[in-house]
């Protein structure tokens, strides 16, 4: 079986974050979103992947990825002009998929569970397709199915009213059949070729389309929000290591994760769970933790981050508190003066300051 990876789209409920780049490519624990997309595959047998690409700075994942060897699998990249759908972007890999089943992978989802056992069971099935539901809280957001007697009977893309609250998620096992389908959807309501409109023709066709209601956590990263919570799950689930320096007096608590050639400096506190990359500098009583990660090369003093995001080569200086925030590499807060409220911006385009 072989895979598809979708890393294109626009990323516009993420922005500023995706001016720079695509939104699949943000950490998560350290570790750009898309890679637990390609974990998932390759943990479950499939290392012949494809990966869609299209958007601003999508030679940044090629230049991340390579050929895949690093990775453990094989890549190919599929680029895709622009964003009209997942099933648009599913019938470009037509040539690379040729006759084999397929599971295709959004690349801004991530699943805590093995998909091995989807994988096996489609493998050995004669179902055109395979699907994985969850209940969610905000239906309207997603693909939504309606059931009946353990069968699917219609699949609707994000419905104003929603009949029920089992979202599809963005893990599709498929087989070539889909392609023809594909050439005959016509674009949604969003303009887009829709991936449920092409498994609702399966149904229309009374081709078996099977589903699985998973239970373990999922979640599509579209918001801020959403890639702190997947941040604060990943973290939970890793192994605590440490290869960094820790001085006397350093408190830590909880699973937390420190790479190496980092200096946590006497007074510092770190309340897992937390990740802190290579190289990095904690100082002055600096406070980390709970549920935060730490780009490489980042510098931090005397400020208390928790609940946050903060990639590469930043720096933190001052008596600051910042929670709930994902802060972009190569950015820099200085609190200069305690008693000044003078405050100085250099901002990009879209930024949202909350003070
Ligand atoms: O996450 C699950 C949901 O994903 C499903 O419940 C919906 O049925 C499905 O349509 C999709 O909804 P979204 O509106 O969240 O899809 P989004 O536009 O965010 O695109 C999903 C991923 O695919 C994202 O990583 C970007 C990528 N993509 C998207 C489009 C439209 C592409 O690579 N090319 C595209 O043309």
């Amino acid at each position: 079986m072989k895979g598809i990876i979708l890393h294109g789209g626009h990323g516009t409920r993420l922005r500023p974050l995706t001016h720079t780049g695509p939104k699949q490519l943000l950490p998560i624990a350290n570790k750009p979103m898309s890679e637990y997309c390609l974990e998932s595959l390759k943990n479950a047998g499939i290392t012949d992947i494809a990966i869609i690409i299209g958007g601003i700075g999508s030679n940044k994942v090629e230049e991340y990825y390579g050929d895949g060897t690093s990775f453990g699998v094989k890549l190919s990249y599929v680029p895709q002009e622009s964003p009209k759908g997942i099933a648009h972007a599913v019938r470009l890999c037509k040539d690379f998929i040729g006759k084999e089943k397929f599971v295709v992978f959004l690349g801004d989802n991530i699943i805590q569970k093995n998909i091995q056992e989807y994988v096996d069971d489609f493998r050995n099935s004669d179902n055109a397709a395979s699907i994985l539901l969850c209940e969610v809280d905000n239906p309207s957001q997603f693909g939504i199915a309606e059931i009946e007697n353990e069968k699917i009977i219609k699949l609707t893309e994000k419905p104003k009213i929603p009949k029920t609250n089992l979202a599809v998620t963005g893990i599709y096992f498929l087989t070539p059949l889909i392609f023809d389908l594909i050439d005959n959807l016509k674009p949604s309501w969003r303009n887009e070729f829709e991936i449920v409109d092409a498994l609702q023709m399966l149904l229309d066709i009374n081709e078996k389309l099977k589903y699985y209601i998973i239970t373990d956590f999922w979640k599509d990263t579209g918001t801020p929000e959403d890639i702190l919570q997947a941040n604060k799950i990943i973290l939970e689930n890793m192994k605590n290591y440490s290869y960094g320096i820790k001085e006397d007096g350093v408190i830590i608590e909880g699973n937390v994760m420190i790479g190496k050639g980092t200096v946590i400096k006497n007074g510092s506190k770190i309340i897992g769970p937390v990740i802190i990359g290579e190289n990095c500098l904690i100082s002055d009583n600096a406070h980390i933790g709970p549920n935060t990660s730490i780009g490489d090369n980042s510098k931090l003093s005397n400020c208390h981050i928790e609940r946050s995001i903060m990639m590469k080569n930043c720096k933190i200086t001052g008596n600051i508190k910042i929670k709930n925030s994902i802060i972009a590499s190569n950015s820099d807060i200085l609190q200069r003066n305690p008693n000044n409220d003078e405050k100085i911006f250099l901002l990009g385009e879209g930024t949202k300051i909350i003070l």
